[in-house]
């Protein structure tokens, strides 16, 4: 991981949030190639399912909502983590830190950053939602929350969303945004943080339908995930057991990766019953029944989610595509990106500064730059110029040498992971590198 996060640094993946003020307890920053490997996933995800279906539509709910939303979803009195104190120096833990011997609130437990004995307080339920103002006077303002999940500017615009759309069930709404919990052991880089993205998708389904369709979105996700590159071996599903289940769940599987810290979910997929729609009709007092135009059937729709993180999903796919390999005696660090999610396609490099090479390569970047995220580089040896490609996970690589400028206006094209180099007329470079990318 140190090694990744360094990479992620030094090429301008992720930085820590508010660096030069010391950074602000796990919460990150994406910089040029972060934001545009990210921008790939969830571009990716919303055609699989927004555009590449006819049954489910789009939406952008904001982030702050009723503060009723999260009574009636149950966040206000459930969405909590037990937490103890040390009494002695002030330090906050979750009741289950494997690091506490004995039992918390007990004259044996020790805490284990200061070693008191019996300092510890017996644990206490802390609410993991961001709590603000909105209004400008505090004290007289409503507090509101920021969303803990995304999940619920959907249940809460189903309706809205399905009489615009003239969809039926069963159908689906997409949605892709920020959440906001206030974890107590965040960590790890970007995978557990205390603000990030959610990919979520409801479907809503006709109830005793439930089960068949969260089969099929179980597959389907699974499908999906593994089109992102990420080595089978790597992927596993993980049922949750009873104990485990969100409060508002019947069934429910995490897509995990094995990380190099472990197996860990970066994907769920859940059976959310008619839980949500039913609370919120109780809370709102508004009628959120399904009126079946075949069958004149009403009921309240069933919910298959699914529901992934977009940092979660590119820190998997850094970390696999993370490599270091031995060439010619040294170690070269390649990010080997899907190249779809590849910030960059290409990178043009003149091999030396001189002898028309820049300006010939100019034309081939401008020609390129239209088509493909295409970067220019014309600074420090060719070797080094590669290397930094490599770990910026750049597919190609085009070189302009002295045979493209005096011969025969060729020029050659690298690839990232083979190393091979082929000759190709400049001016077929860009259908060569489409014929690459998409295969
Ligand atoms: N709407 C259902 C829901 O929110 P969840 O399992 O709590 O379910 C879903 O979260 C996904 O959101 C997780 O699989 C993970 O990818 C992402 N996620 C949740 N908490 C996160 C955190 N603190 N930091 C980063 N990603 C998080």
């Amino acid at each position: 991981m140190e090694k990744l996060v360094s990479l992620a640094k030094r090429r301008g993946f992720v930085f820590q949030s508010s660096e030069i003020y010391g950074g602000l307890g796990s919460v990150w920053d994406y910089g040029p190639l972060g934001v545009e490997l990210k921008a790939n996933i969830k571009a990716r995800w919303w055609r699989s399912l927004v555009h590449e279906r006819d049954d489910i539509e789009g939406l952008d709910a904001a982030i702050l909502m009723h503060p009723k939303v999260w009574e009636a979803s149950g966040h206000v009195a459930g969405f909590t983590d037990p937490l103890v104190d040390c009494k002695h120096c002030k330090n906050r833990f979750r009741a289950d830190d494997p690091r506490i011997k004995g039992t918390p609130g007990e004259p044996d437990a020790q805490c284990p950053v200061c070693g008191s004995k019996g300092t510890l307080t017996a644990p206490r339920l802390f609410n993991l939602m961001f709590k603000t103002f909105m209004g400008p006077v505090e004290e007289a303002a409503a507090q509101v929350y920021l969303r803990p999940e995304t999940a619920q500017g959907i249940y809460v615009n189903y309706l809205n969303v399905l009489q615009a759309s003239r969809q039926r069930i069963p159908f689906g709404i997409a949605q892709i945004g920020k959440a906001f919990r206030n974890e107590i052991t965040p960590g790890n880089f970007t995978f557990r943080t205390r603000e990030f993205e959610q990919m979520e998708m409801q479907f809503f389904v006709k109830p005793g339908a439930d089960d068949e369709w969260f089969e099929f979105w179980r597959e389907e996700r699974m499908t999906w995930v593994r089109g992102l590159g990420l080595r089978p071996d790597k992927l596993r599903f993980h049922r949750h057991a009873g104990t485990e289940l969100a409060h508002y769940a019947k069934d429910a599987y995490d897509i995990q990766y094995e990380f190099p810290f472990g197996w860990n979910e970066f994907e769920g997929i859940h059976n959310r019953t008619d839980f949500d729609l039913s609370r919120h009709q109780q809370f709102s007092g508004k009628k959120l029944e399904y009126l079946d135009p075949a069958t004149n059937e009403r009921f309240i729709p069933f919910v298959v989610e699914t529901s992934a993180g977009a940092d979660r999903t590119a820190l998997a796919v850094l970390c696999d595509a993370y490599h270091e390999e031995e060439v010619a005696g040294e170690t070269r660090v390649v990010l080997r990106l899907h190249p779809a999610l590849a910030p960059l396609k290409v990178a043009v490099l003149p091999l030396v500064n001189k002898d028309g090479m820049p300006e010939f390569s100019r034309g081939v970047f401008d020609a390129l730059r239209k088509r493909f995220p295409t970067f220019y580089d014309d600074s420090g040896s060719i070797g080094r110029r590669y290397r930094r490609q490599d770990e910026a996970g750049t597919p190609f690589a085009v070189t302009v040498d002295g045979q493209s400028v005096a011969g025969d206006g060729t020029v050659t094209v690298r690839d990232r992971d083979t190393l091979r180099q082929d000759r190709v007329a400049a001016d077929q470079v860009a259908g060569y590198l489409d014929e690459r990318l998409r295969g």
